[in-house]
């Protein structure tokens, strides 16, 4: 069957606990009307529990049983709550596949908006329907491409913007490695972001991070297949763009097309990346396993190569990389490609293990515009 999905066992919750004297209280979708026969469209079923739920002044409870599935068209649950929110899925929630459907190019397909305090949990099932949608991600042929919903395998997955506080884990995200743009986390304009105990395997991104992301601590993920952890790109609008406080720990790269890779546009406003850690990281055969591009330029030609000459004005500092080891998939194993104008400062190399296994020797690294150290075994 052509079902791609994600198993959802989400905690997301934010800090800002109140203490409630009402009891607990469950609002299960199916007493405002929702079937999980797969066909009925239970929008605006979900949306009046939701409603009443919020409503509630204790501790609130939207239920969604097992053993149904649940057509839900695009849909945003907004706060502010009156108490705290739980969104549990223990069934499955599946998105639509008729474009015809008014709302299947929304840029979102289940969206939290203005809550504090939510959690999203229950070990259910959401289908976004991703392959249905696919064929009309032509954003590399065409401009005025629309957006397809973020959220679940048409594009991103989960799309964290303007959050605060956030906790993950335990979650699976899967989309085919073909797929467009399936970002599996992308994070912006966001901060105090912890992400754990998370199996991606997408055709993009693994876990992205663009300008506003701060505090984002990342341990015990599993990337591949897909395109790595990484930072930017930056600096292609014109304001100015960071990410700062950055730690990735004890992940895995699986097949992957890149491991870690911070990437920025050249010429690009003034910006900066600092404050990043990468430690104990295994490659299990990743195309490229660490990457600093400061000459981003997915689709070519593009300025560079045609002859311009400013480069990028994203300054990359503080950053270390230690104790990574495995496998590259491709001879170059590490590419530090910095920018001329803002050479890369304070990057440290410690322990850096990789090893080639395809012909023609030995793993090589290309570095460029990086003042730093290296030390340990590299
Ligand atoms: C997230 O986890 C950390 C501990 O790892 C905890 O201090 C923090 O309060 C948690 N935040 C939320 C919103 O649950
Ligand atoms: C919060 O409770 C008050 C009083 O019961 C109610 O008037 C209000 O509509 C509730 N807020 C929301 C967002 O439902
Ligand atoms: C690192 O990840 C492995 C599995 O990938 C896990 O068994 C181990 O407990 C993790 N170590 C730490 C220190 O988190």
């Amino acid at each position: 069957m052509d079902i791609y999905y994600m198993f959802v066992v989400i905690l997301i919750s934010f800090l800002c606990t109140t203490v409630n004297a009402l009891p607990s209280k469950t609002f299960d979708v199916v007493k405002y009307g929702a079937v999980g026969d797969g066909k009925t469209d239970n929008t605006q079923a979900f949306v009046r529990a939701w409603k009443d739920a919020c409503a509630y002044g204790g501790r609130s409870r939207v239920w969604i049983p097992a053993g149904g599935t649940f057509l839900l068209r695009s849909v945003s649950f907004e706060g502010s709550c009156n108490g705290s929110m739980a969104f549990l899925v223990k069934g499955t929630l599946k998105a639509p596949t008729d474009p015809a459907a008014g709302d299947f190019f929304t840029d979102t397909w289940i969206g939290f908006r203005y809550i504090s305090d939510l959690t999203v949990k229950g070990g259910g099932v959401l289908d976004g329907q991703g392959h249905a949608a696919w064929p009309y991600n032509d954003c590399h042929s065409n401009t005025q491409c629309k957006p397809l919903p973020a959220t679940l395998s048409k594009s991103s997955h989960i799309n964290l913007f303007a959050c605060d506080n956030i906790n993950m884990s335990h979650i699976t995200l899967r989309a085919p490695a073909d797929s467009p743009n399936t970002d599996g986390i992308h994070i912006g304009s966001s901060t105090k972001i912890k992400i754990s105990h998370v199996g991606i395997h997408t055709g993009d991104d693994c876990i992205s991070m663009v300008s506003g992301s701060q505090n984002i601590d990342i341990h015990d993920v599993s990337c591949g297949p897909g395109h790595g952890i990484s930072i930017g790109s930056l600096g292609r609008s014109h304001e100015h763009e960071y990410v700062m406080g950055i730690s990735v720990r004890n992940c895995t790269f699986i097949g992957s097309d890149n491991g870690l890779r911070i990437k920025t546009w050249a010429p690009s406003s003034y910006s900066v990346a600092s404050d990043i850690v990468f430690q104990d990281i295994v490659m299990k055969n990743s195309r490229n396993p660490i990457v600093i591009d400061q000459q981003y330029c997915p689709s070519p030609p593009c300025y560079l190569q045609q002859g311009g000459s400013s480069s990028s004005a994203v300054q990359i500092k503080d950053v270390t990389f230690k104790n990574i080891w495995g496998v590259s998939s491709t001879k170059v194993a590490m590419k530090l490609q910095c920018s001329r104008a803002l050479p890369c400062r304070n990057v440290k190399l410690i322990n850096i293990n990789l090893a080639y296994d395809g012909p023609g020797g030995r793993a090589t690294s290309m570095c460029s515009h990086v003042i730093g150290s290296s030390s340990g075994k590299n």
